[in-house]
């Protein structure tokens, strides 16, 4: 395929990515996992999008693992920020639009209110730094482009939060005890992937926030998986303090979405409708 309309997906095996792949197959599409094309190799990376001149790029390659930036950090800059700025730099060079996904691990987490796109980044993990790292360099280097800022995703496959819920909860024991201090937007990749769909059309360049609607705390999110999924298991909720991490939680993780409505674009569902319709996908296979 060498048309103008194409699109590019990178780290096309990732949970993201997968569902990508899946809901813009109706467009012309080429997906390149990890072992195909991996972004830290600039020459691979600018042979790839050379060929191809495609119209948009849609990045959904990342250092995922949280806990494991934190001890491996040459990795978490590697796949969230070199990747991007060898990206970036091929994009600009063969005018092609870039979309990249981002996080709200980017925000330091101590705000009263949701994030909006304006508020400054101050990152407290590898994983954070690594990835306003890769935003950065993507501001620098590609003129045409599309920061989609998400969190707390789930979609088919996992891994996720749902899964390590449906995982445990379908075991008999004591109640799973779940942190009830930190809260968020629960967001199924699906519902990222309706707005995507859109916004490919859409010239919009600069930084979106993109989540399900309404907030939850992580214990919230796991009574509601429990209920919808028919698990026994009890739910108590606990406090961050009880349960350290290598990398710390941001406290506050939501995410104001509602620039996107302002922009014309779908207003994405409420998390607990989008989580009643994965677990409707889940449970008819
Ligand atoms: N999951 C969440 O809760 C969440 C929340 C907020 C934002 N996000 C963002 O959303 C995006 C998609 O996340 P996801 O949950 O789909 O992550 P994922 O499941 O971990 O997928 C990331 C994919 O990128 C690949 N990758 C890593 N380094 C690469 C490289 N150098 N070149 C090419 N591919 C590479 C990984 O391959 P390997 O498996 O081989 O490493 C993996 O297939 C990321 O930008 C992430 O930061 C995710």
């Amino acid at each position: 395929v060498n048309s103008s309309s194409s699109i590019v997906i990178t780290g096309a095996a990732g949970m993201l990515g997968r569902t990508l792949v899946r809901r813009l197959a109706h467009r012309p599409l080429q997906a390149f996992n990890r072992s195909q094309l991996d972004l830290v190799d600039l020459d691979a990376t600018d042979a790839v999008i050379a060929a191809i001149k495609p119209k948009t790029v849609l990045n959904c390659a990342a250092m995922t693992a949280v806990d494991r930036c934190e001890s491996e950090r040459d990795a978490a800059y590697a796949g969230n920020a070199v990747s991007a700025a060898n990206l970036a730099r091929s994009c600009e060079k063969h005018g092609a639009r870039l979309i990249h996904f981002s996080t709200d691990y980017v925000f330091a987490g101590d705000l009263d209110r949701p994030y909006h796109e304006a508020d400054q980044p101050a990152p407290r993990t590898v994983y954070g730094a690594s990835k306003l790292a890769g935003e950065d360099a993507i501001r620098e280097l590609c003129g045409r482009h599309l920061i989609v800022r998400t969190a707390w995703l789930y979609g088919p496959g996992g891994p996720s939060f749902v899964h390590t819920m449906l995982r445990l909860g379908a075991l008999a024991g004591p109640p799973l005890t779940v942190v009830d201090d930190q809260i968020g937007n629960p967001t199924s990749t699906d519902a990222v992937a309706t707005v995507v769909d859109r916004l490919i059309d859409t010239p919009r360049e600069g930084t979106m926030h993109l989540t399900c609607s309404g907030s939850a705390t992580w214990c919230d999110f796991a009574r509601e998986i429990m209920a919808l999924w028919r698990l026994p298991r009890q739910v108590t909720a606990c406090t961050t303090a009880q349960f350290p991490r290598p990398a710390p939680r941001p406290a506050n993780s939501r995410l104001d979405s509602s620039a996107l409505s302002r922009h014309g674009l779908p207003a994405p569902p409420h998390w607990r409708d989008a989580l009643q319709h994965f677990h409707k996908d889940f449970v008819d296979g």
